[in-house]
């Protein structure tokens, strides 16, 4: 099966008005590249103006709460974000995980809020490097998916990020061949999950993607696309990205 390349930027931490110029830049090579997917997944005070400036773009959330309402002191909900103009959201992020102690149980009432409201979701896995070096990577990712992708999973509204921690932000990357190799073994977890659905849905990778190693991680077997940190803070930058999924 033929999965459209899909290639998505999460600005984490990062963007003010002033940087509204970037999404603009993004979207023009997005609107120029129609052989690929792009989403740009800004802070919570950025959707809105983003959407604006770049109506044909998706514009993307980092996190949203499983409830839909309540007494949640400064957690925002899946349909403010649509209500936002975001038309897809991150769950499951390591730094999430990391940062705010999300479990994949979490990031599993996560997903399936932002799917009753609409959104599309791009779920993170992925294991540190202690777990690498440990010789679990792969048992870790299958536990993660096992617990967070809800199985009603579809490839018209969910993607899975594979982001090995050690490689966010770091410079370093899995060597092609293990990247492929945890895309393989979590598609086959989908599978297990999801049935036949697990075909079309996208498998990013996310860690250290630039516009230098885009070519070869994209065209890696099993590699859908990416989720980019550092490098998709610029139009300079990212569009070099777009460039080589299309
Ligand atoms: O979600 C993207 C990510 O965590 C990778 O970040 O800066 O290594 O591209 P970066």
């Amino acid at each position: 099966m033929t999965r459209r390349k899909f290639v998505a930027a999460n600005w984490k931490m990062n963007g003010l008005r002033a940087d509204l110029p970037e999404i603009e830049g993004i979207a023009a090579a997005a609107a120029a590249h129609d052989g690929v997917d792009v989403a740009v997944c800004v802070p919570f005070t950025l959707i809105e103006a983003a959407a604006r400036v770049a109506p044909g773009l998706p514009i993307g959330a980092q996190d949203c709460h499983d409830a839909d309402w309540g007494a949640h002191t400064g957690c925002v909900a899946a349909p403010m974000l649509v209500e936002a103009g975001a038309r897809t959201v991150i769950v499951g992020h390591s730094e999430r995980r990391g940062d705010q102690n999300e479990t994949s149980q979490d990031a599993w009432g996560k997903a399936a809020a932002a799917h009753r409201h609409g959104l599309n979701v791009i779920l993170c896995c992925g294991e540190t490097e202690a777990e690498r070096d440990a010789g679990r990577a792969e048992r870790v990712v299958q536990a993660q998916i096992e617990k967070s992708v809800p199985d009603d999973a579809a490839a018209r509204w969910f993607t899975l990020a594979y982001e090995p921690r050690w490689a966010i932000g770091t410079g370093r990357t899995p060597t092609l061949e293990e990247i492929s190799s945890i895309h393989a073994i979590a598609r086959a977890k989908l599978r297990q999950l999801v049935g036949d659905e697990a075909r079309g849905i996208r498998i990013l990778y996310g860690g250290s993607v630039t516009g230098a190693n885009a070519g070869a991680i994209l065209s890696a077997p099993d590699v859908d696309g990416a989720l980019v940190g550092g490098a998709s803070l610029t139009a300079a930058k990212f569009v070099p990205i777009i460039e080589a999924a299309a």
